[in-house]
Order: structure tokens, then sequence, then C-alpha cells
């Protein structure tokens, strides 16, 4: 059989329109009655403002805006766990990757002055089974020294906590000298435990503050004394984790979260939610409870790619379902668990577990919900007050498979549905429409799952930006009473699907933000949307594009993020109708637009977006405002260049800036300058 790798596959199903001749494309484009795709990112010869009259309908709301409309898409992909959000600096703390000791190395000073053996202990602990021995001989220094994930982020008057599961053998008395050193080996931090026989295994800490700041640092353990000491779980964590939880989220990561206001958090993705075969699939169940007894298994992005092939890649499970929870609560988001449905990643190994077997699988469902909202005498629930929230975490929806397709999934989708729905009725399901956005999958599940009056579809569009500026009015169509629709993973590729040459530029943001404007004026289906994916580790990603880029250190948005976090930032909660000639604006003249009302704070939103290299100059007429001449505050994200982009060193280049502007009586005249997306609120 020949071997199909996922990005092979991707390209394939999903890269075929970007493929077609120019001409045909044009073609397509002159058969639409808009002009987008003709006035869109060209750049026009003269630079004469175009002047259009913009209606705002003010005093005739439509759909409510949903609090979930923009939200946030988690997968443990590029690094985004371990290595990423959870603030963990050891890699491979329990030993457990496929080779044990892979981000460790051992350092004797003369041969034989120490030995190191791998112990595996299934019987007793199946989850954790592997611990080392380390035998320490003579005098001569022997050290074991982690390397982090790419290295380990240190802050210079940080203070970092130590911890180690440890049981020295009998006779043994063994000290560990702790160093923080940097590349070049100069210590930046250090601390002695003195290990104490107890005669079984205890966890000992320590905890020391760094004297320099360095990106890539590592942690090296010298054993002083003679003897032997089993040791597992050996940890470092900053202690300024996001709300200085111990063992916790790093913090500058969550804050970007936290900024964009989303109003859900789908988790834990994505294909790893499958995994490339049914055994490594995400099973929340081992996720929760004791870290030491979370079972770490391969990440699936370990293999993916092989020109971006990531052999460390493990899941720990550090970070697993109640943080995760935890985190929706925390940044205000709705949390939106998605689970395995009995099907493995079928742009991979297809594995389906059969109908007669899957009881398991929705009783994993059923008890997540028990997890999350049961009270505390029941068996999930208590767990879950257990692990510090007696509280219920408010579950209300929840996923039904990743990216599946196919009979199979309907199969699927009966039997969860079923279960599910008999004993939680309000729990709103979403379902896959698999992979792409058209063709023979889509159309098959799209019909079937309205057939079956599913509540929520999940749409995934991985295109080109003028795909998305194409599709501005794709959903004006919908059906209004039909299921809800879930964008729930997008991202323009300013390259092709899976290419490595994909980058995170402003034109790619741009359309993005033209495409948004069209699922804002239509929240009466579309009620929930999110970028993917979120996270990427400047240097162990798989994936491109990504929303957050980061180091060990530093982290930045893009310009989508901009993009995503003024629409969440400015999404009011009705539609308002916003015209031009009565028809909405969909691209006439390279501008697209949707306006909203916050009845709460009482202004008025308007979005424009302008795709050409021309300023625009609409006159926008508000009808209805009550206060003629109410102040105005706009926020403007532009760039002088399409291919213009943040970086670690300039992480802020395309970002927005904010300013007044004047509301004449009943009427705006704000100019949007060349590639711009403007975002104006007015005081009703
Ligand atoms: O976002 C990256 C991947 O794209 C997701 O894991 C998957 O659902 C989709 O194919």
């Amino acid at each position: 059989m020949v071997y199909i790798s996922h990005r092979q596959q991707q390209e394939r199903n999903r890269e075929k329109p970007f493929f077609y001749p120019a001409l045909l494309r044009l073609a397509a484009c002159l058969r639409r009655t808009t002009l987008p795709c003709l006035a869109a990112f060209t750049l026009l010869a003269s630079q004469t403002t175009v002047a259009q009259e913009l209606i705002v309908q003010v005093n005739k709301p439509g759909a409510p805006i949903k609090p979930t409309m923009w939200g946030i898409f988690f997968e443990d992909i590029n690094l985004a766990a371990d290595g990423g959000i959870y603030a963990e600096l050891v890699k491979n703390r329990s030993f457990e990757f496929t080779t044990p000791l892979m981000g460790w190395t051992e350092h004797a000073a003369t041969p034989g002055a120490g030995s190191i053996l791998v112990l595996n202990r299934s019987a007793e602990k199946p989850d954790n089974p592997r611990f080392i021995r380390v035998t320490h001989y003579t005098d001569a220094a022997y050290t074991l020294t982690n390397e982090g994930f790419r290295g380990m982020g240190i802050r210079q008057g940080e203070t970092y906590h130590f911890s180690i599961w440890n049981r020295p053998l009998p006779g043994a008395g063994i000290t560990l000298r702790l160093e923080l050193q940097t590349a070049t080996g100069a210590v930046i931090g250090s601390a002695d435990l003195a290990l104490t026989n107890t005669g079984d295994w205890k966890k000992d800490t320590i905890s020391f503050t760094a004297t320099t700041t360095e990106p890539k640092a590592h942690l090296t353990i010298g054993f002083e004394g003679q003897g032997a000491v089993d040791l597992d779980m050996i940890s470092l964590f900053p202690e300024h984790t996001w709300k200085q939880r111990p063992g916790g989220l790093r913090a500058d990561l969550v804050q970007l979260l936290a900024d964009m206001h989303p109003g859900f958090i789908r988790f834990p993705g994505g294909c790893i939610v499958e995994g490339r075969d049914l055994t490594n699939r995400y099973q929340w169940k081992k996720t929760v409870g004791r870290v030491e007894d979370r079972k770490l298994i391969i990440n699936r992005w370990n293999t993916e790619f092989a020109h971006r092939s990531t052999p460390d890649y493990f899941q720990s499970f550090g970070l697993g379902f109640f943080e995760y929870f935890q985190l929706a609560e925390d940044i205000g988001a709705e949390p939106l668990p998605i689970l395995n449905c009995g099907m493995a990643c079928q742009f991979n190994t297809s594995e389906v577990v059969p109908i007669p077997d899957i009881d398991p699988y929705i009783q994993d469902a059923l008890d997540l919900i028990e997890f999350a909202n049961g009270d505390a005498s029941t068996k999930w629930g208590g767990l879950r007050a257990a692990m510090g929230h007696p509280q219920p975490f408010h579950l209300k929806m929840m996923g039904v498979g990743n990216e599946q397709w196919g009979p199979q999934y309907i199969e699927r989708y009966h039997v969860f549905t079923k279960a599910i729905k008999a004993r939680y009725p309000d729990i709103h399901l979403v379902n896959s429409t698999g992979p792409d956005p058209n063709g023979a999958r889509f159309d098959f599940l799209n019909d079937t799952l309205r057939k079956l009056h599913a509540d929520i579809l999940d749409e995934h569009y991985y295109r080109k930006p003028e795909w998305f500026l194409e599709n501005a009015t794709r959903y004006d169509h919908y059906d209004r009473n039909g299921p809800k629709i879930f964008a729930g993973e997008y991202a323009a590729q300013s390259d092709k699907t899976v290419s490595v040459d994909n980058h995170n530029n402003w034109q790619c943001a741009l359309a993005e933000a033209a495409f948004m404007t069209g699922l804002e004026r239509n929240a009466d289906v579309v009620q929930m949307a999110s970028y993917a994916p979120l996270f990427a580790h400047v240097d162990g990603w798989q994936w491109t594009p990504d929303l957050i880029w980061f180091d060990n250190l530093r982290s930045y948005g893009t310009p989508d993020y901009y993009v995503q976090k003024l629409f969440a930032g400015n999404k009011g909660n009705a539609v308002l109708p916003l015209t031009r000639q009565g028809n909405p604006l969909t691209g006439q003249d390279g501008l697209y637009g949707s306006a909203a009302i916050d009845t709460t704070t009482k202004e008025i939103i308007i979005k424009l977006v302008n795709t050409t290299a021309q300023p625009q100059r609409p006159v926008i007429r508000l009808e209805g405002i009550r206060k003629a001449g109410a102040p105005a505050h706009a926020y403007l994200l532009t760039a002088a260049q399409l291919d213009a982009g943040n970086s670690i060193d300039n992480p802020t280049a395309v970002s927005p800036t904010d300013f007044s502007l004047d509301c004449k009586a009943k009427k705006l005249e704000p100019t949007i300058g060349p590639y711009s997306f403007l975002v104006i609120r007015i005081k009703n």
C-alpha cells in the first residue's frame, strides 16, 4: 500500500481550485454580480478616492449576535501545549518518551563515575511506568542535563520551582546540585537539594531565583555523594504562571488569549482528537487527576510532516481537560470540547471502532458532561471537585468527532446524538461537515445532517485569500431555519494548505476581515467562528499560518490575531442593516462591511474593509440614530504592503491604532486608506 501523508492528502483534496488556469478563475469572477475578484488586491493606476453612500439602519436591529460569535480554536500542534502554553520547562520529565532518555544527556567527569538504568514498573503503574535509577560511584562529577523544549526560557529575577519524585536506595547519601545554565555553560541560578532516605517514593521541592535572562538555558542536575537513587517526574516551573497557579500556564500566552475576549474556546483540536490511529486518540479521562498519573502519548504531529519532523513531540497532558475548562472560565469563554467519535484521522489510518463496540466512546461523552456539570456527589463531578473546582463549569455544547466524513460518520452521529440527547437534551452538539467547504464530501454531510436536524455544523476552510473575498456572501443564502454554523477552522493561506511557505501576512488577514463581515451579517446562521491553528513555536512548528507565534520568552499576535481581536472586541449584540444602493456591502469597489449595535453600551459599530490600493471615502448615513453628532471612535488596522507581517522582533508592526472621528449630524465620512480594516464605534 502506498502511504499518503496528511500533507499530500490535504494538497490533493484542498488545492485543486487554486490550480485552475487563470482564465477559468477570471471567468468565474466575471460570472459574479459583484466585482471583488477584479477590484480586490489590485494596484489601481489612479489613487483617486472612491465615494459611495452607505446606509446603516440604526433603528432596524436584526439578528442577535451571540456572545459566542468569535472564539478560539486550541490544538496541541506546533508545540502549543508542551513547550508552549503549559509552562513546564523540563522535556520528558517522566522518561515516557519512546526513547526514554530523549531530551536528557549524561556527563561523567571520569568514565564510570555514574550510571543510569531505565526501569519499567508497568504492572504497578501502567500510566507512568518508567523511572530512572541513577548510581553515583565515585567523587568524580556526574551530571544529567535536560535541554528543555528548544531550550528553556529563563528570566532574571524570576523564581523557579523545582520538584522531583525520588526514592534513595538504602545506604545512599545523595545531594542534587541544580544549575540553570546558559548555552555556554554560565550558571544563572542554582540550588542544592539533599535527598533523604524514607524507603519510599516522595516528592521534594526547592525554589531558586535566576540571575540572568536567557532564552535557551538548560537544567543540569549534579549528583553529589554516593549511592543509588530512583527518580521520576523531574519538573521546573516559573513562579509567575497565569494566575500564579503552581504547575500552570504561561502567562503571556494566556494573556494574549484573554485580550481577544473570546466567546468560546474549542479544545483539544483538531486532528489530535482523532489521533493517527485509535490507540493514540485523545482520551480526556487520561488527562485529569494527578499529573503524575496522566498517561503520556505521542503527539500525532510528531511524525505528520517529514519536512517538519518533530521527534520529541509528545503529550504529557499537564494541560488536560480540567485545565482547559479552567482556562475557558478564566478568559470568559464558553468551553467547547471536541470528542473522538470512534474514528481515527481519515487523512491517516481511517481506523474506526465498529458500532457494536462504540459504547465506551459514548460513555466518555456522557461522563465528560458529568465531569463538567455534575455535582460533587457524582463520580466525575466529584473528581472535578477534588481537583479544586466544586462549582460546575457550565458546559453547554460539545463536538462529536473532528474533521470526519463519509457514511461511517453519520452512523456514529446517530448513536452519539441519541445517547447524549436522551440524558442531556440541552447540550448542543457540533457535527463535522468534513475538511472542505464544498465538494462531494461536504455536500453529503451537509445534506444528510440538515435532514437529520443536527444542531450545529462545523465548517472548515483553509483557502487562498481570494476565496475569502469571493465567499463573503457564502451565508447570505443559507437556510435561516436549518442547523447553525460553526466556522470551526479557517485561515487564509498565502501559498497553499500545509505549505511551509504560508505566511501570516496582511493580505491574508485583510481577506479574513472581509469574509468575517459576511459572518457577522449572517449572525442568525453563523453563531461561532474560530481561526486555526492558534499557536506556533518559532523553532518547533509543523503547520503555518498560525494566529499567535512565540519563542521561549516572547510572543506576538499576527495581523490575523488583530483582526480576530477587533471583531471579538467590537461585536455588539445585534446586526444592523448596512447597505449600498439597497444591497449588503460585499465587495462593491473592493469594499466590504457590516454593522452591529451594542445595546448595553448604546453604541453602533461599523466595520469596513477596503481591499483595494485606493483610499475610499464613503458617506455613511446613520438612519434612526438618536444622538445626532454623537462622538465616534475608530480603530484602524492597516499596512503599506500586503506582504507585511509581525515577528518576534517586531511584534506590533501591523497592529491597530485608534483615534476620534467626526460624526456630523447623522453622517460620517471616514477615509478608509488602501488595504485597511476600520472599526467605528458611535454613541447612540
Ligand atoms: O488546524 C490544523 C488541522 O487542520 C486540524 O488539526 C485539522 O482539524 C485540520 O485538518
